[in-house]
């Protein structure tokens, strides 16, 4: 494994940016939390001036009455569109396009997970922009301001209500449309509709909260307000996740996991590194949920990680509760041994041989994720032989970097 000059260098000052300090960050988006944020959707509909929205969502929140504690509340006239599927394919963007673009829509609500709340955003653009779906598919496509956005998250992990960026899968592959265009206008996180989540479903997101957390604080990419959101969404995630798997009615612990899922959306303007890079490579191909794809990788990285960042490990260490008295390598092994056990407690695969990759298959998946889904932003760069050692170690479950 190399390591990036520039940012190896960096790496040993604080928040491993380049001196003088030096970042922009951008967060237009409102947002209201707590327990029965909800009751207030319809004074943000006023408040933004819409007059006809169209919900968008899927067939479960429908079916189990979470999507209408959000529309009983409007006080504008809507409609829903409710056929968002997981881990959204580009004709379903296509399909909400076609629905956005049909009547004179000047507002959308996403209700969900990350694919609603997605496939919401990527609405609010299309409403007000020309062109096929698969055109938007890359960065800053987006030539007109879309329609204002509110966005209801019903799950604790991905903070897609705060982050640019909507994930669609074309041709079996994990592509994004990105512009900070798509930062929605209002988040209305309420952890009260995340408390009939499923234990599976609970463990997968908080997953990808804990993801998204950690993987913004190792990015070269960091910044103080990312680093300290990341550094609080991990420490709520570890003390709250397993909790939350095991007693769904626990208030604090969903609270908690909605504030770190939270704490996420806002790290995430540091950008990932290769976990969800691994993670892309799989989930389509092993039909895994996101949170499942990315957390699988999370412990591995941490460890290659740790001397890239040493700097930053002892915090992070105390982030995952973890003695954080000895030096980076070593300390980036226990790290990663904490973050692997949390993801066996809530009964997340560890290793690649458990998801059905082939032993056969490594070199060609470690390809696909340099080709397809580089990370500039990375402190440590991959070449094809050393991701080929990480898919392996991977496949076998060694944590030694
Ligand atoms: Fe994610």
């Amino acid at each position: 494994m190399q390591l990036f000059g520039s940012l190896l260098e960096s790496v040993k000052k604080p928040f491993h940016g380049l001196r003088p300090l030096k970042f922009s960050y951008f967060l237009p988006t409102k947002l209201s939390f707590g327990f029965g944020s909800v009751e207030g959707v319809g004074a943000e509909t006023k408040g933004l001036g819409s007059t006809k929205a169209l919900v968008v969502t899927d067939g479960v929140m429908v079916k189990t009455g979470i999507a209408q504690k959000v529309t009983d509340r409007l006080a504008i006239p809507f409609e829903v569109f409710d056929e968002v599927e997981a881990e959204p394919k580009i004709e379903v963007a296509q399909a909400v396009a076609d629905s956005v673009r049909s009547k004179p829509y000047d507002l959308v609500i996403g209700v969900g997970g990350g694919s609603s709340m997605d496939m919401a955003k990527v609405a609010a653009g299309f409403a007000s922009n020309e062109g096929t779906a698969r055109s938007f598919v890359g960065n800053d496509m987006f030539a007109r301001k879309p329609v204002p956005s509110i966005m209801v998250p019903t799950t604790a992990g991905t903070g897609a209500e705060l982050t640019v960026t909507s994930m669609v899968t074309v041709e079996g592959h994990k592509q994004w449309i990105n512009s900070p265009l798509l930062l929605p206008s209002v988040a209305v996180v309420d952890p009260e509709l995340t408390m009939t989540m499923p234990p599976g479903v609970t463990a997968a997101t908080g997953m990808d909260a804990l993801c998204h957390n950690t993987e913004a604080y190792l990015s070269g990419l960091a910044n103080p307000i990312t680093d300290s959101a990341a550094l609080e969404g991990i420490a709520l995630v570890v003390k709250n996740l397993q909790k939350a798997f095991e007693s769904g009615n626990d208030r604090i612990a969903r609270e908690s996991m909605s504030l770190g899922a939270l704490m996420g959306g806002i790290a995430l303007q540091a950008k990932m590194v290769y976990g969800h890079s691994i993670g892309y490579t799989v989930a389509t191909r092993f039909k895994l949920a996101h949170g499942v794809s990315c957390g699988l990788p999370l412990p591995y990285i941490i460890s290659d990680y740790a001397v890239a960042c040493a700097p930053k490990m002892k915090k992070l260490a105390e982030a995952y509760e973890v003695d954080p008295s000895i030096e980076a390598q070593a300390l980036g092994r226990e790290v990663a041994e904490k973050a692997r056990g949390i993801a066996s407690g809530v009964k997340i695969p560890t290793t690649l041989r458990e998801i059905g990759v082939a032993e056969s298959d490594l070199g060609t998946l470690a390809d696909e994720c340099l080709a397809m889904y580089p990370r500039p932003n990375s402190p440590l760069v991959f070449d094809r032989k050393s991701m080929a050692q990480l898919y392996r170690r991977m496949w076998e479950g060694s944590l030694e970097a």
